[in-house]
């Protein structure tokens, strides 16, 4: 058994191609519909009810894409709205909050953890609840970094005061002796090299990106959704609007081949969840 349809991802804008490439190079015969809401992105400082209304709506728009399953590549709309999806479309869909848990507790030897994400994240306590479900014996501290979206957003990766901005947000938790930091927003895996320089090697950083992708290939596997073997696969990407710096920044960075890229509009009035 087989199946040729779309793999449907979305974020609130680009931060989830970092999800993208690692599910790309797992699964290269995968066609894959990415949606990022450039219209209505961060989502990182706007409410649960919003954040869940939106991802309604996102998803609406990739059923209308006829795909298999949904993959929500960004941590603040998984935070908020992933049970309610869940339960609720009729397709399968995966977040990237757990995964991200799994491979911190993977990585962990002290079991102090440290989570960084937009502030919808951190105050959902989603990553908490993923961590202490799977060892409720884990001390976690948890941190909302809501300035390093815009300078990842500006391409600032390797910069002098994107460090003082790390090593602010960061000093607190190494003092708190964190052996392991979950980068636990889709964006971050794009400052990893600068945040990793301040951590030196006395951490280790944990990003959901791959341990999502191989959620995905188990899920297929599962329910026998995957492409064809001699399928070459696909990328295409929608935006809600004009893509920004960004889309050049992720281009760069991830090295993604990223074709024409389409336009759609909101889909307005899902179905509240
Ligand atoms: N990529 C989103 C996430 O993973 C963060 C960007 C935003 O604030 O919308 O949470």
């Amino acid at each position: 058994m087989s199946d040729l349809r779309s793999i449907g991802v979305f974020d609130s804008g680009i931060g989830g191609l970092t999800v993208v490439k690692a599910v790309r190079d797992l699964l290269p015969n995968e066609k894959i519909f990415y949606l990022g809401d450039t219209a209505r992105v961060p989502y990182g400082g706007k409410s649960a009810t919003t954040v869940q209304r939106y991802s309604v709506e996102m998803t609406q728009m990739l059923l209308g894409e006829d795909v298999k399953a949904i993959v929500i590549a960004c941590n603040s709309a998984s935070a908020v709205a992933l049970p309610n999806l869940e339960k609720t479309l009729s397709v399968p869909v995966i977040g990237v909050i757990l995964p991200g848990a799994k491979a911190a507790i993977a990585a962990t030897r002290n079991r102090r953890i440290g989570v960084i994400g937009t502030r919808a994240t951190i105050k959902s306590g989603a990553y908490e609840r993923a961590i202490h479900s799977l060892d409720s014996k884990i001390d976690i501290s948890a941190r909302a970094c809501p300035l390093l979206v815009p300078l990842i957003e500006e391409g600032w990766l390797n910069d002098e005061l994107s460090d003082r901005v790390i090593t602010r947000y960061l000093e607190p938790m190494v003092r708190e002796r964190i052996d392991t930091l979950v980068l636990g927003c889709t964006h971050y895996p794009l400052l990893a090299d600068a945040i990793a320089r301040f951590l030196k090697s006395n951490v280790k950083l944990v990003d959901s990106a791959w341990n999502c992708a191989a959620a995905v290939q188990d899920l297929l596997n599962r329910q026998s959704l995957r492409a064809p073997a001699e399928s070459s696969g696909g990328l295409e990407v929608a935006l809600t609007d004009a893509p920004d710096n960004f889309l050049r920044v992720a281009r760069e960075a991830l090295q993604l081949e990223i074709g024409e890229v389409q336009l759609r509009e909101v889909m307005h009035g899902a179905p509240a969840l």
